[in-house]
């Protein structure tokens, strides 16, 4: 305990060194603070990123920095309606800026994905932000700040360009590929469950932080109206158990008609039986990666199913069969390094196919496979949730022994996680930040109020 404490302090020093300044106020921090690779964009603030850094900050009673990020990053969002079409479109929130110096001025640099390595379009960001508001209204009681006019128009318009009629036959959201933390082709455009249970959350926040107005009225109609499908859909089609396996693997296909069972027409010859039928533990279940038409993508991603435990889009039974299968597919989801990102990683013609052949994404690499450390953080919030102290121990044993000897690596390559990843950034904030966090989390589980709810 007293030596955790202690890395803790020495991660919160390293913390600090990453904050990044607009007009001499803190606004955010550095993606990574590691000289020995090239910055690429790992000398802007992600949102994304700064989400595990903005919770230890408002623990740490650093308000500031959270408040001048959700106000900052709201000024950089797309407020009108373009009309050549060709640029992001009105409620998109940045991947991730950067402040330039000009003489004496200074400005932010926004990045939609216009900059980013494969264009891709960052639809988590507006999401992150939503959670980061409702976390910090929690953290200090400050409801002036969501409800000053700016804050209301910035979660109306994230809702309204999520809720606008497309071509969408689901309550899900659809999505190119990349859209999210995995923010390279990776065979996860559609209706991938990152987007899903971020989508969600961020919901569940804005209908907590619209007020009941009349300008307001309909949109959080609409929220009312989109929730439950949501969540239904979620539970039941995304719900994967050796019953739904059993069920899925005698569907028939080429059903017509509104009652039909199998209404995505999965084929059967799609689904890898052999493999998840020897996998999966005695009452274990997750939710899958994707569904589609004829599409059911049955890796196990880890973000989307604890942000799911976390907004309570799973039901807490669902919930505790994820956390069980996790405690029983440890080697495998977890093994030297908290937590991997996706299981199990592409490989041969489906590596070449879904990812383009990318030499970053081989087998058990980065995206494909790999350990992310700040997954923890998640994962340690998720086990809190459900009682599971045991299991956010443990995984913090991993981290405390690896994490500070390989100075806060990004990421692990391997099926088990054991080699630092082979391009992964040293003094990752994200990794840092999420070690804190998940700290934090144990010695006062209290915090979990802020980023989740309970039904
Ligand atoms: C990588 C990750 C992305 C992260 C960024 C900055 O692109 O895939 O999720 O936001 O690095 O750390």
């Amino acid at each position: 305990m007293e030596q955790n404490r202690t890395l803790a302090t020495e991660a919160w020093e390293i913390l600090q060194r990453s904050i990044i300044y607009y007009y001499d106020r803190p606004i955010g921090t550095l993606a990574a603070c590691d000289s020995s690779s090239p910055a690429l964009n790992y000398d802007q603030c992600f949102v994304r990123d700064f989400v595990p850094a903005a919770l230890v900050f408002l623990i740490k009673g650093k308000t500031e920095i959270v408040r001048n990020f959700l106000i900052q990053t709201l000024k950089l969002q797309i407020k009108e309606k373009q009309l050549d079409f060709l640029e992001p479109g009105r409620g998109l929130m940045p991947a991730s800026f950067k402040v330039i110096h000009q003489g004496e001025e200074q400005y932010l640099l926004a990045d939609f994905g216009d900059h980013a390595i494969g264009r891709v379009t960052p639809v988590d960001s507006c999401f992150w932000w939503l959670f980061l508001l409702r976390a910090y209204i929690k953290a200090t009681g400050e409801y002036s700040l969501a409800h000053s006019p700016e804050m209301q128009k910035g979660m109306r318009i994230i809702i309204e360009l999520c809720l606008a009629a497309r071509f969408e036959m689901y309550p899900t959201l659809l999505v190119p590929d990349g859209a999210c933390m995995i923010d390279r082709r990776m065979g996860i455009n559609g209706h991938p469950l990152e987007i899903q249970s971020l989508f969600h959350m961020a919901l569940r926040c804005a209908e907590e932080l619209l007020i009941d107005n009349n300008e307001n009225a309909k949109i959080r109609q609409a929220i009312a109206g989109r929730i439950p499908p949501l969540t239904e859909h979620i539970r039941y089609h995304y719900w994967l158990d050796p019953q739904r396996l059993n069920v899925i693997y005698r569907y028939k296909a080429e059903e017509y008609g509104q009652d039909v069972l199998n209404q995505f027409n999965i084929y059967s010859d799609s689904i890898p039986y052999a493999e998840l039928s020897e996998w999966f533990p005695e009452n274990g279940g997750y939710l899958v990666g994707n569904l589609g038409p004829s599409q059911l993508d049955c890796r196990f991603f880890s973000l989307g199913n604890l942000v799911a435990i976390l907004s309570s889009l799973v039901s807490p039974q669902q919930g505790e069969v994820i956390m069980h299968t996790i405690e029983e597919k440890w080697q495998d989801l977890i093994g030297w390094m908290p937590m991997k990102i996706c299981f199990p990683a592409l490989k041969g013609r489906d590596w070449q196919l879904l990812t383009g052949c990318d030499p970053k994404n081989r087998p058990w690499s980065y995206h494909n496979g790999g350990n992310w450390p700040v997954l923890l953080g998640f994962l340690v919030a998720a086990a809190l949730k459900l009682d599971r102290f045991d299991l956010a121990k443990r995984a913090m044993a991993i981290s405390n022994q690896r994490l500070p000897l390989d100075e806060w690596a990004e990421y692990y390559d391997g099926k088990n996680g054991r080699l630092v990843g082979k391009e992964a950034r040293k003094y990752q904030t994200w990794t840092i930040a999420s070690f804190i966090l998940a700290e934090e989390l144990i010695t006062n589980p209290n915090y979990l109020d802020w980023i989740s709810y309970d039904r």
